[in-house]
């Protein structure tokens, strides 16, 4: 069923396993995360960038898509349609209403003061709809849909006050994770982690799962982080899966048989991701 976030990532929270958000692009990402999801009998979100969304057609696009999908796969388990770096309040209640069950605000770049009042208005109008509502605090690395972001590590007393202020369902504090490949190791802040753990009592969300070795996955579930967000390694092992076909097959025109083995590439990509993430056989 399609769910909001919210008590798929408190019982990840208490159970000591974490969901994951695996962004979608186009009708293959959907059906290659929800077969996989099924599969392995995970809940699962549907991550959906403001860009991606206007690539596919708009939100309401995207909301059909996926219902249309879920009916016809007659999926059981949990599956929630997320808004990834929510722009602005205008952005997050365009997809409540297009019927997305969770929306990311991420109005980090903002003085906390003012990340706090964005929040705070969306949280508001989102759970009036039941929908659940993730903000951040502090600047994740790289660049995401040319978003372009320095690293700044989140604060555990400003973490404090916006959940305390908004009423938040879960946060992503920025510690040392980064979009797209990491130039080396990643260096999470376990240290702020675990105090801001101790500060909130929200589920914790962790960006730039992408190349974030198994070990710091498994330290950061144990200091409460129930959501882990995926986007690169999925895109890059589509794409290698089709350049490798279309360099072995130059003649080759029908689309299905380039992309077929781009979407496997992704459902197995996910499907090992949920392994580590511990969420296989939670639905
Ligand atoms: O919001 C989406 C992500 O944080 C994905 O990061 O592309 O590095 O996996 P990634
Ligand atoms: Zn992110």
């Amino acid at each position: 069923p399609l769910v909001s976030m919210k008590e798929m990532l408190e019982t990840a929270k208490d159970k000591g396993y974490a969901v994951g958000q695996f962004n979608i692009n186009n009708l293959e990402y959907c059906q290659a995360i929800l077969q996989a999801a099924e599969e392995e009998k995970s809940p699962v979100i549907l991550g959906v960038s403001e860009g991606a969304a206007k690539y596919m057609g708009g939100f309401k696009v995207v909301v059909a898509m996926v219902k249309a999908l879920m009916d016809s796969y007659g999926t059981t388990v949990p599956v929630a349609i997320h808004l990834d770096h929510g722009t602005s309040f205008k952005a997050c209640a365009e997809a409540i209403h297009a019927g997305f069950t969770s929306v990311m605000i991420d109005a980090s770049h903002s003085p906390i003061e003012e990340n706090i009042a964005t929040t705070k208005k969306v949280v508001e109008l989102a759970h009036i709809h039941g929908v659940s509502v993730e903000a951040e605090v502090g600047t994740v690395g790289g660049e995401e849909d040319g978003i372009v972001g320095g690293i700044m590590y989140a604060d555990p007393d400003e973490c404090k006050q916006l959940v305390q202020e908004t009423n938040v369902d879960c946060l992503a504090p920025a510690l040392g994770s980064v979009h797209g490949p990491y130039q080396g190791e990643p260096n999470l802040g376990f240290k702020e982690m675990e105090e801001i753990l101790n500060l909130v009592q929200v589920p914790l969300v962790l960006h730039g799962g992408t190349g974030i070795p198994l070990k710091d996955i498994q330290k950061a579930i144990s200091l409460g982080t129930a959501k882990i967000n995926v986007n690169t390694e999925n895109q890059m092992a589509q794409t290698k899966a089709v350049r490798e076909v279309l360099a072995q097959k130059p003649d080759l025109y029908d689309p299905r048989k380039y992309l077929g083995p781009g979407t496997e590439a992704i459902k197995e990509t996910v499907k090992g991701k949920m392994r580590e993430f511990g969420s296989s056989q939670q639905a």
